[in-house]
């Protein structure tokens, strides 16, 4: 399968500040890839390098077969692009603003209708079509801007955070979406901070921290990559946690993990359901009294931590809403 989205070497910096430090990146044509990092680790910056709204200082992007830098206008009209922040017309309704993207793609006045028609049905929009969208709540522009995304059909699509700030069933709805279009052959990246998301959506995931991929592969490889299963164990008391780790050194596959402030200790092993029988034994052999206990799966999240430092759940948190337009970036 020929690679419908490529980066090589992508640099962009901002002052001192490196934003993408020689990133790579290929997505074979039809399949969906994840962007997953951290706040600032440049996903935005990549999107905005590929949908031609930032040029970056060195490094090749093409996108479907054309060069970023070389043929802009003609990139444009094979994308589809919808920003991490809802680029939409306050002052026109939502049917308005739909129909405006169809005839900027040159589609005809009726298709154009037709097609804003059908997708404000598809994103639940359809009792707000009429409305300016000034009095749209934050999830409404964001599916608003999603479905400008999808009008003209793009082989191509670029979703910079497409969930973030959707409530559950509207995140759902666009999954279900997504998969429909990937289904009949779009190719898609996608930026997320979501690791359910990832999981749920992407062939692969690239994982990227400080300007660069630092990982890619299928959740299952990543997850391969963090090593086998794990034993959590909540011990009585935090004082126990120092003996509990002495007791189990013997079991651990790899290093063991400390939460005092949680008094848990967490355990990578090999055997999981045989690990976790031989750690009770050994804690009861050392009087240590657990609290509570749990054999876990490595998880996107792990890959996350490993990979990067950080907690899935930081990413999580910092993850912003949706909010109001700030500006033109489909
Ligand atoms: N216009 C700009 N001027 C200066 N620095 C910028 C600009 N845009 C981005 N940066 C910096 O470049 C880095 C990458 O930013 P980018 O927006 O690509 O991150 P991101 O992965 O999309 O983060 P988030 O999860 O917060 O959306 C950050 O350190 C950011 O502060
Ligand atoms: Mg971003």
């Amino acid at each position: 399968m020929p690679d419908a989205i490529v980066a090589e070497g992508l640099v962009k910096k901002y002052g001192k500040l490196v934003a993408l430090d020689g990133l790579d990146l290929s997505v074979p044509e039809g399949t969906v890839t994840a962007l997953l990092g951290p706040n600032g680790a440049g996903k935005t910056t990549t999107v905005r390098v590929f949908t031609t709204l930032l040029i970056p200082d060195s490094g090749r992007a093409t996108v479907a077969g054309v060069d970023v830098l070389k043929d802009p206008q003609l990139l444009r009209a094979r994308i589809g692009a919808s920003g991490q922040y809802a680029a939409v017309d306050e002052y026109l309704t939502g049917f308005e603003n739909l129909e405006m993207v169809g005839r900027l793609y040159h589609m005809g006045t009726q298709p154009s209708k037709d097609r804003a028609r059908e997708l404000l049905e598809r994103f639940r929009l359809a009792d707000a079509a009429d409305r300016p969208v000034k009095g749209y709540s934050g999830g409404m522009r964001r599916r608003l801007d999603l479905a400008g995304a999808l009008v003209a059909n793009p082989p191509v699509l670029f979703l910079d955070e497409p969930t973030t700030g959707l409530d559950p069933r509207a995140r759902q709805d666009l999954w279900d979406v997504i998969e429909e279009l990937v289904a009949g052959g779009t190719t898609l990246l996608l930026t997320t901070q979501y690791m359910e998301e990832a999981d749920r959506l992407a062939d692969s995931i690239a994982v990227i921290d400080h300007g660069n991929v630092i990982a890619e592969g299928t959740a299952d490889q990543l997850k391969a990559m963090v090593g086998g299963d794990r034993i959590e164990l909540v011990v009585d008391h935090v004082d126990s946690l120092a003996i509990a780790q002495r007791a189990l050194e013997g079991l651990a596959r790899g290093e063991i993990r400390l939460e005092p402030s949680l008094r848990r200790i967490i355990v990578p092993v090999s055997d999981g359901s045989q690990a976790l029988v031989d750690a009770i034994g050994q804690l009861a052999k050392h009087e240590v009294v657990i609290h509570d206990v749990g054999l876990r799966r490595p998880s996107l999240d792990d890959v996350f931590l490993s990979l990067t430092g950080h907690e899935a759940d930081e990413l999580i948190n910092g993850a912003k809403s949706a909010e109001p337009s700030t500006g033109g970036n489909r």
